[in-house]
């Protein structure tokens, strides 16, 4: 039996949760993890969905992306590509608290004392991977500022991931904004691999390699 092309869905960028129509909370996620990692597995030959926050970056080639803005579009869109994926990486920065009330209308600066409540948002990965199906692998991302591997490893058991890919943030030249960056692969068997320093783009192709070495065969 001739193997079919692996079905990866890849989440990247920022969300927004908007307190009006022109004010949000969001984080500096560039999209350039994900993006380059949704270009290396399109490379690699497999059928790649591309699910997408507010990024200034053009769409890889071979790549079907949709768009979207929110935590709760991030999450409907997820839901409807995950049953159908082999693989889901899970690179979106995906914001963890949203606006309890929003505006229709820009609030006005004259407006005193605006107090802004916050709701937790949907964990996304969490959600998804508790109805995984044998076979399936689920990669999330760690993005930490201290005790990296240990959140990490954290992470890694409390969603139900395969994989975690864990990288610190908020220092210069890694993370967030750079093209460049610095990733502990951990499986849930414990193993551990560092990748990098590295360019995004080339820490994406090893990362890719590595998850097509460990996946289970497919069949038409
Ligand atoms: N994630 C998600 N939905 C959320 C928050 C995070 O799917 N609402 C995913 C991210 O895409 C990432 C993984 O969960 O793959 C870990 O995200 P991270 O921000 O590192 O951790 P959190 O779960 O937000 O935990 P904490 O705030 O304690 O660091």
């Amino acid at each position: 039996m001739k193997p079919r092309r692996i079905r990866c869905l890849v989440t990247a960028g920022p969300t927004r949760e908007h307190l009006d129509p022109v004010r949000f909370l969001s984080n500096p996620s560039s999209g350039k993890m994900g993006y380059a990692l949704a270009a290396a597995a399109a490379a690699a030959g497999w059928r790649v969905d591309l699910v997408s926050g507010p990024v200034a970056l053009p769409t890889p080639l071979g790549v079907k992306i949709r768009r979207v803005v929110s935590a709760a579009e991030m999450l409907a869109a997820v839901e409807k590509l995950f049953a159908r994926c082999d693989v889901l990486l899970m690179g979106a920065a995906v914001s963890d608290f949203r606006p309890r009330k929003t505006f229709a209308h820009k609030v006005k600066k004259g407006r005193a004392g605006l107090v802004v409540e916050f709701a937790p948002t949907v964990d996304i990965l969490k959600k998804v991977s508790a109805h995984k199906r044998p076979g399936q692998l689920v990669v999330g991302f760690a993005a930490e500022t201290r005790h990296v591997e240990t959140s990490a490893r954290r992470k890694l058991k409390e969603k139900n991931l395969d994989y975690i890919i864990a990288n610190r943030v908020g220092r210069a030249g890694a993370g967030f904004e750079s093209d460049d960056n610095t990733v502990i692969f951990i499986g849930r068997d414990g193993a551990r691999t560092t990748l990098g320093p590295a360019k995004k783009t080339e820490i994406a192709r090893q990362l890719i390699a590595q998850l097509r070495d460990n996946m289970p065969k497919i069949k038409e």
